[in-house]
């Protein structure tokens, strides 16, 4: 955990800020001085409450209700911040299912979710993260599926197998001014999303593909965001930082 005062003065809207790991991330930047925005899909309660702790973490923190996957409701959310330091698109859904029987409507959501979200936050927010003056960090978070696949996950791997490519061709295209950007790609996290998806027979069997002995935190995977979102990361970019207790190496 980074606790220091390195981020103050500065502005990070964090996607699906509301809940899991995207909560820990709030709080972790907060806890550095940010200020957080905090965006969520449906979850105004979840938000408020992560705000609430944003601030006793000792930043501030506002909420932000939009959905990634509209670029219209993007646009008009990311332009009302007025300038922006830090983006870390984090939202995302698993939508899983067999690919023979998996729908358009399945495909488009987890692909209009994890990636299109994604590319419209990063055009969105490249103009003020270029003003940034050699700070503007983006950290877009992926999955160790996206580098490995798995049964049932075909759109959810897709989505953040793309998710990479985007990483790196934004890490190109803004690194003339100092703008960096990086992928963290998470393991098996502690989450909603992990909990709707893994029942406990499976979760044993996992356990043992992970040389570490344990499902990841949320924290395990904030901390390496905060780490990335500040000063110490500046000659890093276009990487993806695999936080997965060893499970691919
Ligand atoms: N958990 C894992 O094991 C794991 C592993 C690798 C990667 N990841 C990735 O890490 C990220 C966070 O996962 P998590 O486990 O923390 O998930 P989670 O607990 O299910 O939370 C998902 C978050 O995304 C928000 N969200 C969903 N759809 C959205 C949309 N269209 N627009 C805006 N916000 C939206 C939700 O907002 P509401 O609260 O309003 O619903 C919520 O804040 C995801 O990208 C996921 O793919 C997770």
């Amino acid at each position: 955990m980074i606790v220091d005062q390195a981020l103050k003065g500065k502005t990070a809207l964090v996607t699906g800020g509301s809940r899991g790991i995207g909560r820990a991330i709030c709080v972790a930047l907060a806890r550095r001085g940010a200020k957080v925005v905090v965006n969520y899909a449906s979850r105004e309660d979840a938000a408020r409450e992560t705000a609430k702790a944003c601030e006793d973490a000792g930043g501030q923190a506002v909420t932000s209700g939009f959905d990634v996957a509209n670029s219209e409701q993007v646009t008009a959310a990311i332009k009302a911040l007025g300038s922006l330091d830090i983006l870390v698109n984090n939202a995302g859904v698993a939508v899983n299912g067999l690919l023979m029987r998996f729908s358009d409507e399945q495909w488009a959501k987890s692909l209009n979710t994890n990636l299109a979200g994604a590319f419209y936050c990063v055009r969105a927010a490249s103009m003020m993260l270029l003003k940034a003056k050699d700070a503007g960090r983006i950290i877009n978070i992926t999955s160790v599926v996206g580098e490995m696949g798995n049964g049932g996950q075909a759109a959810y791997a897709a989505s953040k197998a793309g998710l990479i490519g985007l990483t790196m061709s934004t890490a190109r295209e803004l690194a003339s001014r100092g703008v960096t950007c990086n992928a963290v790609a998470p393991g098996f996290i502690d989450t909603d999303m992990t909990a709707e998806h893994l029942p406990e027979a499976a979760r044993a069997k996992l356990m043992e593909q992970i040389p570490l002995g344990r499902i990841g935190s949320a924290d395990d995977v904030a901390d390496t965001v905060s780490f990335l979102a500040g000063p110490e990361a500046r000659y890093i970019t276009g990487q993806v930082i695999r936080v997965n207790g060893g499970m691919l190496m």
